[in-house]
């Protein structure tokens, strides 16, 4: 019986202290700063050394700053900040949405979160995909505001624009500054494109329904040139799948048929977001997806790749395992 006790005290002791070393020391990793390239489909780490929880997310630059706000879901946090001038070393700069920010999070799933800049109200928007307990059945958008891009969001509501649903979405803030929401409705089978009102805070105007029936999610936009440019996925839940993606003079359309880029399973990855890297020599677009582990949601990683254009309207994704972007330049060093 003795002996029996005094194991059990030896193991309760070492369980404590196991615990309070697995509490006191989360997703910490030695080296730290001065990283050279970004690793493609590994975990990427905060100046801190903790894990970048930002899925599903989106770009913004003020001044020299990358802003990269994206799912945490980590601790009742909805959505957090980094920012960075090299888009290698990010800073964790704040958590913008969390369960407790509204009554109306207290049981929610967020994701997809994208923010613009809106100049007359001087308010950073959001919008993202918004559901109600576990499953995807709720299908609604939101929006929240700040005047502060590092600091707690407002959430302002969550809706089905114009009676749609709304799942996967992005933001585009055009050149005239002019904002579109696009979102997957009608169960995925149909891609949405919203014109939003002036302060971006509600959608203004339906403005089309893209490849009816096409079954497309993870919209991601760009415009260069004359032209702009929408990737978007296949739906296979948290599997990858072909991306494709289509061209147009206007967001309004005729948009092109879809068309194959990148391989199979888009290496891998999901879109989540095209982010312009305007140098001195040149403006180069970074393909920005997420490589999803649908088990365990934290085992998921980021993919950055370039997106290269050999003529107006075609655009091509090939894998490269490292790229270093050169934000004085503009290239995307492979
Ligand atoms: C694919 C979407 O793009 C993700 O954001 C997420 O909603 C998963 N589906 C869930 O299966």
């Amino acid at each position: 019986m003795k002996v029996f006790n005094g194991l059990n005290k030896f193991f309760n002791y070492n369980f404590i202290v196991f615990l309070l070393l697995f509490i006191s020391i989360p997703d910490v990793k030695g080296e730290i700063n001065g990283n050279k390239k970004i690793i493609n489909g590994t975990e990427l780490y905060d100046t801190n050394g903790h894990v970048i929880n930002a899925h599903g997310g989106g770009f913004l630059k003020i001044g020299n700053y990358y802003y990269w706000v994206g799912e945490n879901r980590k601790n009742g946090v909805f959505v957090s900040c980094y920012r960075s001038t090299d888009l290698i070393n990010w800073e964790f700069r704040g958590d913008l949405l969390t369960r407790q920010s509204h009554p109306e999070l207290d049981k929610a799933n967020i994701e997809r979160p994208k923010v613009i800049y809106n100049d007359k109200t001087k308010q950073f928007v959001m919008w993202m995909h918004y559901e109600y307990g576990r499953d995807y059945s709720y299908a609604r958008a939101a929006v929240a505001y700040s005047s502060d891009i590092e600091k707690p969001f407002t959430f302002l509501k969550n809706f089905r624009p114009f009676g749609n649903m709304s799942r996967d979405c992005t933001l585009f803030k055009d050149t005239d500054s002019v904002a579109y929401f696009i979102s997957s409705a009608r169960e995925n089978y149909d891609m949405c494109v919203y014109k939003l009102t002036d302060d971006y805070l509600d959608a203004k105007e339906y403005i089309t329904t893209l490849w009816p029936g096409g079954h497309r999610e993870a919209p991601a936009l760009l415009k260069r040139d004359k032209y702009y440019f929408m990737m978007t996925s296949g739906c296979t839940g948290w599997e990858p799948n072909q991306a494709k993606y289509a061209y147009a003079k206007s967001i309004i359309g005729p948009w092109s048929e879809l068309i194959n880029i990148g391989d199979s399973t888009t290496f891998n990855s999901q879109s989540t977001f095209i982010l312009p890297i305007e140098g001195k020599t040149k403006t180069s677009y970074l393909y920005v997806g997420d490589r999803w582990d649908g088990k365990k949601y934290f085992n998921s990683t980021y993919i950055f790749l370039p997106i290269e254009f050999t003529n107006d309207t075609s655009m091509k994704l090939n894998w490269t395992d490292k790229i270093s972007p050169d934000m004085t330049t503009g290239e995307l060093v492979k």
